[in-house]
C-alpha cells in the first residue's frame, strides 16, 4: 500500500508567515509539520509515500526527506503547478497508483494524537481492501463551517457530506485522512470544480456517498485534531504536542523512531540519523532508544 500526501497550495490563511516558506516544513513545537502525517503513515506500515508538492519548494522538502532511503523509505515528490484543490492531487498521482487496491491520502497540515488511531486506520485500511469503496473519518468541533461536514442518521449512516457549508447539518468535520479504492481516479477525473475554482475533495466523497460505497468512522473522545492551516490552530497545534510530549517522555510524529521500531533501520543507522541532531533534545532522544533493551 502506498500514501499521498497533500503539501502544496499557498498558505495564504498563514500569510506573512507563509510568504517565503512552505507551510508544511514550519515547526510544530520540535519539528516540521509535514513529519506528522508521514509519521502516521509509516505507524500503519506504509513505507512508499508519494508528497504532492509546488514546484518552487521541492528542494526543501528534499533537503529535509531525501527519496526516504535514509528511514528504510521511498518518497517521490510531484509537482502541483497551481493550487487547483485537494482532489488534483489524486489526478496528479494516478500513474504511480494505478495498481493499488487501497490508498491512504491525507492532508499535510492536518495533526493526529489518539493512542488507537493506527488500529482505526488499518481497518479502515482492511475494509476498503476488501469491499472496496472510501472511508471518511469524523471528528466533532465548534466551527464546523471551517471544513467539510458530515451528516449522520441514528445508524451511523452518512446522510449527506458538503463543503464549508453557512449553515452546517451537523458538528462534524471530516479530517484531512481518506482511503481510497482505485475507482478513486476516475471519480477525481469527473468532477467538476466548485465555486471557489478548486477540485474539492468533498465532490469526490460525494460521489462514493451516491454510489452508496461511502464509510465515515468517527473519531471520538480520546482523540486530538488539529487543522493547523491558521495562525491560531498552528499554536494550538504547537502546544499540544509539547505538553504532550513533556508529560510523557514520548515524542509524537517522530520519523525516525518510526523508522526503527518498524525495523526499517538498524540501531547504526539510527545513530548515524542522531548524529548532525545530538545538541537537541530530539537527538537525544533518538540516542537514548538505541539504549532500550
Ligand atoms: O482539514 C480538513 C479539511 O481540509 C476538510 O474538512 C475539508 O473538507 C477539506 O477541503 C480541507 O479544507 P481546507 O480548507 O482546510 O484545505 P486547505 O486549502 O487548507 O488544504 C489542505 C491541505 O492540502 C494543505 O496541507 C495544503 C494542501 N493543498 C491544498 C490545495 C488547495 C494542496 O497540496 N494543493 C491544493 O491545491
Amino acid at each position: 500500500m502506498k500514501s499521498v500526501i497533500l503539501a502544496g497550495g499557498s498558505g495564504t490563511r498563514l500569510y506573512p508567515v507563509t510568504h517565503v516558506v512552505n507551510k508544511h516544513l514550519l515547526p510544530i513545537y520540535n519539528k516540521p509539520m509535514i513529519y506528522y502525517p508521514l509519521s502516521l503513515s509509516m505507524l500503519i506500515g506504509i513505507r512508499e509515500t508519494i508528497l504532492v508538492v509546488n514546484p518552487q519548494d521541492v528542494e526543501n522538502f528534499k533537503r529535509l526527506l531525501g527519496d526516504g532511503s535514509h528511514l528504510g523509505m521511498r518518497i517521490d515528490y510531484v509537482f502541483q503547478e497551481r493550487p487547483r484543490g485537494l482532489a488534483e492531487g489524486l489526478i496528479l498521482t494516478e500513474l504511480y497508483l494505478k495498481n493499488q487496491n487501497c490508498i491512504l491520502y491525507m492532508l499535510g497540515d492536518n495533526i493526529f494524537f489518539g493512542h488507537d488511531l493506527p488500529k482505526i486506520m488499518l481497518s479502515a485500511k482492511e475494509e476498503v481492501r476488501k469491499e472496496g469503496g472510501a472511508c471518511v473519518f469524523a471528528y466533532y468541533v465548534h466551527d464546523p463551517e471551517r471544513f467539510g461536514v458530515v451528516e449522520f442518521d441514528e445508524s451511523g449512516r452518512v446522510l449527506s457530506l458538503e463543503e464549508k457549508p453557512k449553515k452546517p447539518k451537523s458538528n462534524y468535520a471530516v479530517v484531512g485522512m481518506y482511503f481510497y479504492d482505485s475507482e478513486v481516479f476516475e471519480i477525481a477525473k469527473s468532477i467538476k470544480p466548485s465555486h471557489r475554482g478548486e477540485l474539492e475533495i468533498t465532490s469526490v466523497n460525494e460521489e462514493y456517498l451516491k454510489r452508496g460505497k461511502l464509510k465515515a468512522k468517527l473519531l471520538g473522545r480520546g482523540f486530538a485534531w488539529f487543522d493547523a492551516g491558521t495562525h491560531e490552530s498552528f499554536l494550538e497545534a504547537g502546544e499540544f504536542v509539547a505538553t504532550i510530549e513533556k508529560k510523557t517522555g514520548l515524542m509524537i510524529g517522530c520519523i525516525e523512531e518510526i523508522a526503527y521500531r518498524n525495523g526499517w533501520i538498524d540501531k547504526e543507522q539510527l545513530l548515524k540519523l542522531a548524529e548532525p541532531l545530538k545538541k537537541t533534545d530530539y537527538g537525544k532522544y533518538l540516542i537514548n532508544l538505541t539504549k532500550e533493551s
